[in-house]
């Protein structure tokens, strides 16, 4: 008997529909004792490369109005290290594991890395980072300045070679630096993609007036929390009209309400972000809020809740 919270994601079942997003729960040991890990839904690791990272210079985080910017540029123990010394403890969560990867150098690197992910049984799904904005090289369509996820074409000819990879369930994580995101989003399911999971981070900038200069070394960062969320909530509303696949939203979700919202523009799960970093029981709290709405609302199920926005005509 499902129960009324869980979702499946592919062939991917998670017995509740609340993640955290990659790059804000590091690999789970950093939140140990801050909250109950075991009641999450699934954990999405920090996006892994091929090879090390160390990421940008420093200074490269800032808070902004309602948010926050981070160019953190992929640092990463690289795919090996990560498999060794990271899965086991992930394992021990007893929690499903979304391991994020992105090529680093060239994009044949994701068929690679999906392969060694193959072999993993703790690994429950994969997750394509085709949307960070914060690295030079990694997920530009080759010869061109652009994100992959802001090329229709190019996000089909990765989930592709990455489908062909490995059978693990697959999510394609999308930019919202594009001007229309349905259509990146039907390259991701029409090439083979189980899910797709947006918004990535803004791109945005923010300047220190009296040095005159970036306050992000890197000049450009990435804007998340509650900010982007009324952009993300309309773009999962936008990819729900165009789409039969799962989406998982995310986007300045802080609470149950602005959780809720998601479910309700077309998420089949949710995903908590920069809110771990404030408060780390975030998602735990979103999970029981959830559970209370449906009594409350006399709702069996919260499939019954994705999609389920009334439109004024
Ligand atoms: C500090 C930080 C690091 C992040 N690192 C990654 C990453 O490694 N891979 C990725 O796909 N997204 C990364 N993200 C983006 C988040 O996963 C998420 O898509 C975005 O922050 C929007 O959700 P939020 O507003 O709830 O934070 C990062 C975000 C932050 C704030």
């Amino acid at each position: 008997m499902p129960s009324k919270l869980s979702v499946n994601i592919g062939r991917l079942r998670i017995e509740n529909p609340v993640m955290v997003c990659s790059g804000t729960f590091g690999y789970a040991e950093e939140f140990r004792g801050l909250t109950d890990i075991k009641k999450l839904g699934a954990i999405v690791t920090k996006t892994i490369t091929l090879r090390a990272r160390a990421g940008n210079p420093m200074p490269r985080t800032c808070e902004t109005p309602a948010g926050m910017l981070n160019s953190i540029g992929l640092e990463n123990p690289g795919i090996d290290k990560f498999i060794k010394e990271k899965i086991p403890v992930l394992e021990k969560s007893g929690v499903p594991i979304i391991v994020s990867i992105a090529s680093d150098q060239d994009i044949d690197e994701f068929p690679a890395l999906a392969k060694k992910l193959n072999k993993i049984n703790a690994v429950g799904a994969i997750e394509l980072n085709i949307s960070c904005p914060n690295v030079k090289h990694a997920h530009k369509v080759s010869g061109g300045g652009r994100l992959i996820a802001q090329d229709a074409q190019a996000t089909s000819d990765i989930v592709r070679s990455v489908r062909k990879a490995t059978r693990k369930p697959l999510i394609t994580k999308l930019s919202p630096n594009v001007t229309d995101i349905t259509e990146i989003a039907m390259a991701a399911e029409e090439a083979g993609s189980d899910a797709v999971a947006l918004v990535n981070t803004l791109i945005g900038m923010s300047i220190d007036v009296v040095a005159r200069r970036p306050k992000i070394a890197q000049g450009l960062a990435g804007l998340s929390g509650p900010a982007i969320r009324p952009v993300a909530v309309r773009m999962v509303w936008e990819v729900y009209q165009k789409i039969k696949i799962p989406i998982i939203g995310m986007g300045g979700i802080m609470d149950t309400e602005s959780a809720l919202e998601f479910f309700i523009a077309g998420s089949s799960a949710i995903s908590v972000g920069t809110a771990n970093f404030i408060n780390p029981r975030a998602a735990t709290e979103i999970i029981s809020g959830i559970e209370k709405y449906l009594r409350s609302n006399k709702i069996d199920s919260i499939k019954e809740l994705t999609g389920s926005l009334k439109c004024r005509s």
